[in-house]
């Protein structure tokens, strides 16, 4: 599907669809619009009555309009009071748009939306993300797809002539996100801390940007304990990925995004019980997912900012070589934590690669990681948990996220709930009681840190939704990708 900037007129367009975007209330066909429906013998206006149409967030109707004419439909839909549109209210109208255009088998399909806040630039990124995003489906594991409508070829972003650099910018992030989606909706006997390391080397070498895996001796050689004892229950290798992106010239900032890389967790030897979801557990390495698909969208990009992206994959499996809970791990700062749950792994895994990545010297760090299901109860399914001690990084990607879209509320950092984690024997348990689970998760990570400025993202609900959603099908969303691009091109 190609979507490509045009300065046609309203009336001049020619093709399948035709969408127009209408704000609430004020439903009134005027300019442009009133001579489209003349030209239609007032279908529009016909069809506004008929179902009532008040233009709400998202809602869509359409109608065949007469034969012979240069256009077969026309798709109205609806962005609520104009005060209050926002770059995502324009996401999702587009993804409304595309999925009926989809339905209704158009092949060419062209978009007519007001500006946000008179900028063409970040209105044309926006529907073009919207629409991408929403007409993503994942067929890799169907033997017949079912067709769900026909493909759409060419998407013309009416207005907004010119406007090339912005849409390829927006594609640039959707490849990042579709990524992302791709390896967390993948089982866990797809994507394997070995897939994720070749997917790793694969846009290193797609889009020219630095690599490095470290092998387990290699972690054994940094003292990486606490990585280490969560995998070594498994079969598989566990592989430490190191992606680097560098600027050409002096960068502007060195910054390090980390994302928790479990392929899957079946909890350890304190193994995920009924109701525990451990059939979900292939979304455990959705921060790499992010990571990952972040790494792609930027190498692409190019901004003027180093960022390296960083990763430890492993399976948290049982085995006879399993942790055994009470086990003393050391991480690689030379910190020992008791294993009172073998299913806190995630914070293990995480607690290496912070020490890893707080060496190299970068501005600030960002890790993402479904780290606790205490947040999912926090916050729900569609927002993410925001940890950090430093305002400045807080308040970043507050601002990045709200562009993005994605959701995202900053919790405490409350320093006396630590207490939850003294250990008699060790420097930390690596669980607390349950109460502020998610808080303790954030502070036992932030034993890792020495003081560059840092922020946690606990993505364990945006991961997935059961449910449609906006641009988002059911499955995996692709969450952090859009909101770390944000956050890298803001510096
Ligand atoms: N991967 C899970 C967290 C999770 C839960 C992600 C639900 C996505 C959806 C994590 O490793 C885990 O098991 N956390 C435990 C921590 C507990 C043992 C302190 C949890 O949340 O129950
Ligand atoms: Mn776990
Ligand atoms: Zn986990």
């Amino acid at each position: 599907m190609k979507i490509q900037p045009s300065d046609k007129p309203l009336l001049d367009w020619a093709g399948d669809s035709l969408a127009i975007g209408l704000f609430e209330d004020a439903v009134e066909l005027t300019g442009d619009l009133a001579k489209l429906d003349e030209q239609f013998a007032g279908v529009l206006k016909e069809l506004i009555a008929e179902e009532e149409f008040t233009a709400k967030p998202y809602s869509t109707i359409f109608t065949r309009v007469s034969a012979g004419s240069s256009i077969r439909k026309v798709i109205l839909v609806g962005l609520g009071k104009p005060e209050a549109l926002k770059l995502e209210t324009l996401r999702r109208a587009a993804a409304a748009v595309a999925r009926v255009a989809k339905k209704q088998k158009s092949k060419t399909l062209a978009l007519s939306f007001p500006l946000w806040n008179n900028q063409p630039a970040a209105t044309a990124q926006a529907i073009t993300e919207g629409t991408q995003l929403a007409l993503y489906q994942d067929i890799r594991f169907k033997s017949e797809p079912e067709d769900k409508g026909a493909k759409i070829e060419t998407v013309d972003l009416l207005g907004l002539g010119g406007q090339e650099a912005a849409i390829t910018l927006a594609n640039h992030i959707v490849s990042g996100v579709i990524l992302a989606r791709q390896l967390v909706a993948a089982p866990a006997n797809e994507v394997t801390p070995i897939t994720l390391a070749e997917t790793a080397r694969a846009i290193a070498t797609e889009h020219g940007i630095e690599v490095t895996i470290l092998e387990r001796e290699d972690c054994e050689k940094l003292g990486m304990g606490a990585f280490l004892g969560v995998a070594q229950a498994s079969d598989l290798p566990p592989k430490f990925i190191h992606l680097t992106y560098k600027p050409q010239g002096t960068p502007k900032r060195k910054l390090a995004i980390i994302g928790k890389g479990l392929t899957f967790d079946s909890g350890g030897l304190n193994i995920k019980g009924a109701g525990s979801g451990i059939e979900t557990m292939k979304i455990d390495m959705g921060g790499a997912g992010a990571t990952l698909g972040a790494a792609k969208a930027i190498a692409q990009i190019k901004p003027d900012v180093e960022v390296h992206f960083i990763s430890a994959a492993t399976e948290n499996m049982i085995s006879g070589h399993a942790m055994h809970p009470g086990d003393i791990l050391r991480a690689s700062n030379g910190k020992t934590i008791e294993v009172n749950n073998t299913d806190a792994e995630g914070r293990l895994t995480l607690a290496d690669a912070l020490v890893y990545a707080d060496k190299l010297g970068v501005d600030a760090m960002v890790d993402l990681a479904t780290l606790t299901g205490a947040c999912v109860i926090a916050l729900g399914d569609d927002i993410a948990g925001l940890y950090t001690p430093d305002d400045a990084v807080a308040s970043q990607l507050e601002q990045a996220a709200e562009t993005a879209g994605e959701k995202l509320w900053r919790m405490p950092m409350e320093e006396k709930y630590f207490e939850g984690l003294k250990s008699g024997i060790a420097d930390m348990k690596n669980t607390g009681p349950r109460p502020g689970g998610s808080i303790t998760a954030a502070l036992f990570l932030k034993q890792f840190i020495k003081d560059t400025p840092w922020a946690h993202l606990d993505i364990a609900g945006p991961v997935w939704t059961d449910k449609e959603n906006g641009y988002n099908s059911s499955g995996a969303t692709g969450y952090g990708v859009r909101t770390l691009v944000n956050w890298v091109l803001a510096q």
